[in-house]
C-alpha cells in the first residue's frame, strides 16, 4: 500500500552550519517526487533524515499519518537506492536481492519466488549467478533496484542513482525507474542535480537550494512559471534582467530594460516599481536580420557575439546594450557572428521573478 509522506519544519544543524532550514512538504501516495538542487543544498541530507539514518534537530516526518521521529531506519520499511549502488561484491546477483528478504526472515520457498520476480521486473532473468563485476553498469544499477523493491517498501528513496552511467544509458534507466515505480504505485522520493532528468521523471518536483525549499510544482508549471531567480537559471536556460515598470494598465503593465521595452499581461505590480523579468531562449522569435535598433515594443536587437550549433537548434549569443541575450533559433538557419538579428517576444512569455 502506498503511503502518504509529510515532512514538516525540518531544520538540521551539523555544526553551526545549518543545512536544512524549515523544509515541510506533503506528498499523495504513490506519488514520484525529486529534490532538485546544486551540489550541497541538502538533498542527501534529507533523504537521510527521511530514512531515519540522521535525526533532525527540529520538525517532524510522517508516514501515512505516523509520526516516525522515534521509529528507527530498519522500522520504517523504506528502501534506498545510491549511485555507488552498494552491492555486495562477493554474492550473486541473487543473493544481492535476497538479502533484505533474509533481513526480514522471509521462508525460503517465498524468498526464491519474491527475488525471481523482483529479477524479472527489471528484465534480469538469467543472470541471478552472476557477481557484480560480471555485469554492466546499467546491469548493476537494475540488481540495486531490485533489491530495493523485492521488499515491497512504503517509501522508495534514491539518491542521484544514475550518476555512474553514461548519457544514453541513464535515459533508459531513469524510464525503466519510472515505469517500475508506477506499476508499483509506492511513494518515491528521488534526488538528482539534472534539471532534464527532474522534469523527465517527476510527478512533483522541489526545487532546494541553500538547505531550503525555493518551489513545489509539477514539471511544466515550474518551467513555465519559475517564482524566482534562482528556480528560473537552475531549471532550463533563462535571461533574466532588472526592469522598471513604466506603466500600470488594466491586466497589463509596460517595463523598460536593458534589453528594450515590453508589454506583459501582468497584474499587481505599479508604476515605477522595480522586478527582475525572465525570458527563456526558445521563445525569443527571429524576425529580422537587417541592421539597425528596432525600437518597437517586445523587441530586442544586437549583434550575435557566438553562434553555437546545438545540432537539434542552433544558440545565439546576441549583445544587447551591454547584455548578453541568449536565444535558440532553428537549425537550418545559417546564421554568421558579427551579423544584426531582431527577436520579437510575446508578452506572455516574459515571466516576473522574484530575486
Ligand atoms: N556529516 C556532515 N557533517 C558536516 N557537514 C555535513 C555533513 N553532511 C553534509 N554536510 C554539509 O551539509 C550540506 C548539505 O550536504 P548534502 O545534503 O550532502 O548536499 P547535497 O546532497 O544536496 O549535495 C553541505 O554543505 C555538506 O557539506
Ligand atoms: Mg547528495
Amino acid at each position: 500500500m502506498a503511503y502518504r509522506l509529510a515532512v514538516e519544519g525540518i531544520h538540521k544543524y551539523f555544526g553551526e552550519f545549518q543545512a536544512l532550514k524549515n523544509i515541510s512538504f506533503d506528498i499523495e501516495p504513490g506519488k514520484f517526487v525529486t529534490l532538485l538542487g546544486p551540489s550541497g543544498c541538502g538533498k542527501t541530507t534529507l533523504l537521510r533524515v527521511i530514512a531515519g539514518f540522521l535525526e533532525p534537530d527540529g520538525g517532524r516526518v510522517i508516514f501515512g499519518g505516523r509520526v516516525m521521529n522515534e521509529v528507527p531506519p530498519n522500522k520504517r520499511n523504506t528502501a534506498m537506492c545510491f549511485q555507488s549502488y552498494a552491492l555486495f561484491p562477493h554474492k550473486t546477483v541473487f543473493e544481492n536481492i535476497c538479502f533484505g528478504l533474509r533481513m526480514r526472515k522471509i521462508p525460503a520457498a517465498k524468498l526464491t519466488s519474491m527475488a525471481e520476480e523482483a529479477m524479472n521486473m527489471v528484465d534480469l532473468n538469467g543472470l541471478g549467478d552472476r557477481k557484480p563485476y560480471e555485469l554492466s553498469g546499467g546491469q548493476q544499477q537494475r540488481v540495486a533496484l531490485a533489491r530495493a523493491v523485492v521488499v515491497r517498501p512504503d517509501i522508495l528513496l534514491f539518491d542521484e542513482p544514475l550518476s555512474n552511467l553514461d548519457a544514453k544509458l541513464r535515459e533508459k534507466v531513469r524510464v525503466d525507474i519510472r515505469n517500475l515505480q508506477r506499476s508499483l504505485g509506492i511513494t518515491t522520493v528521488y534526488v538528482t542535480h539534472d534539471q532534464a532528468e527532474a522534469l523527465a521523471i517527476s510527478d512533483v518536483i522541489i526545487a532546494m537550494n541553500k538547505g531550503e525549499i525555493v518551489q513545489i510544482s509539477d514539471p511544466r508549471s515550474i518551467y513555465d512559471a519559475p517564482k524566482t531567480k534562482f528556480v528560473a537559471s537552475f531549471i532550463g536556460t533563462a535571461n533574466i534582467v532588472k526592469s522598471r515598470c513604466t506603466f500600470a494598465g488594466p491586466g497589463y503593465a509596460r517595463v523598460e530594460c536593458p534589453y528594450g521595452e515590453f508589454t506583459i499581461p501582468v497584474t499587481g505590480i505599479s508604476a515605477g516599481s522595480e522586478q527582475y523579468i525572465c525570458i527563456r531562449p526558445e521563445d525569443m522569435q527571429l524576425i529580422t536580420t537587417d541592421e539597425g535598433q528596432n525600437q518597437s515594443a517586445n523587441v530586442l536587437s544586437g549583434r550575435i557575439v557566438h553562434a553555437v550549433y546545438m545540432g537539434n537548434t542552433v544558440d545565439l549569443f546576441v549583445e544587447v546594450n551591454d547584455q548578453i541575450v541568449r536565444a535558440s533559433v532553428a537549425k537550418d538557419y545559417h546564421i554568421k557572428e558579427g551579423a544584426w538579428v531582431s527577436f520579437a517576444v510575446a508578452g506572455e512569455e516574459i515571466r516576473i521573478v522574484e530575486d
